[in-house]
């Protein structure tokens, strides 16, 4: 009985793991479709999509960014605990990586989720300090009568500076090799297909995540390599 409460609790956390995670993938996934309007030399229909989310969205914004804060301290706060289970399971760990077939996917993307985890977690923290809390500048637009924020001006001078380039460009590799299992690992904690490996879903979760980092790795360097030294 003990046993089965134990079990019933370690997949109750993993499938709120994975909600969790989820609903952070549909949100990278989003802000990478919007931010693809940077590769814009026009910098109006990004300011102008960011104006709309950040002024013209009333509350809803709010409740979003709220549940996402939410959604992503319990993800951490559950990975953590999780962990410190596996660890007293397994104190000494492994010696290699190897590659488990079947059931198991064990790859460098797996048995680093919890040091990608936390980088990504310390990247958010600098990530809205380098942008959302970021130079404000402003300009009108094109068909408006007031000024708005040139959110579009703080990214490119930014990214004119490689190290903050070179940084991104690290950190999103490493978002990759985490999503790159983190995906994948939901749809089978959440049943998808089977609870054993399936092919499918397992491609499907790999290439996402792919798409995913090579998609805001070539952000950075598309503005370095477009910008450097030119117009904002
Ligand atoms: C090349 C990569 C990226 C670029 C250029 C970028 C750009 C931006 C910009 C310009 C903002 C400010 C939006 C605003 O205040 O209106 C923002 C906000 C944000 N970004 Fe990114 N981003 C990148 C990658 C990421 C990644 C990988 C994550 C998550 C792992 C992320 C999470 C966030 C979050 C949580 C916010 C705050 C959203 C809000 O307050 O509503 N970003 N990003």
């Amino acid at each position: 009985m003990r046993f089965k409460m134990i079990l019933a609790s370690s997949v109750a956390k993993k499938i709120y793991m994975s909600i969790a995670g989820l609903v952070w993938v549909l949100f990278v996934t989003v802000h990478l479709l919007g931010n693809l309007q940077l590769l814009n030399s026009n910098p109006d229909p990004f300011n102008k999509y960011s104006y709309f989310l950040t002024e013209q969205t009333g509350e809803i914004i709010y409740v979003l960014e709220f549940l996402l804060v939410l959604f992503l301290v319990t993800h951490f706060v559950y990975a953590i605990w999780v962990q410190i289970g596996n660890w007293r399971a397994r104190p000494q760990g492994y010696s290699m990586v190897r590659w488990a077939h079947h059931t198991s996917k064990r790859s460098i993307g797996s048995v680093t989720m919890i040091y990608t985890g936390l980088l990504i977690l310390v990247f958010i923290v600098i990530h809205l300090i380098n942008f959302k809390y970021g130079t404000v500048y402003t300009y009108t637009p094109y068909g408006f009568t007031h000024p708005i924020r040139n959110l579009y001006k703080t990214v490119i001078e930014f990214f004119q500076n490689p190290w903050n380039v070179a940084f991104y460009v690290v950190i999103m590799v490493l978002l990759g090799f985490h999503l790159s299992h983190a995906i994948w690992s939901s749809f089978q904690s959440l049943g998808l297909g089977s609870k054993n490996f399936t092919p499918f879903w397992y491609a499907v979760g790999v290439i996402w995540a792919i798409v995913i980092a090579v998609g805001f790795v070539f952000i950075p360097l598309w503005i370095y390599f477009t910008h450097t030294g030119g117009a904002l």
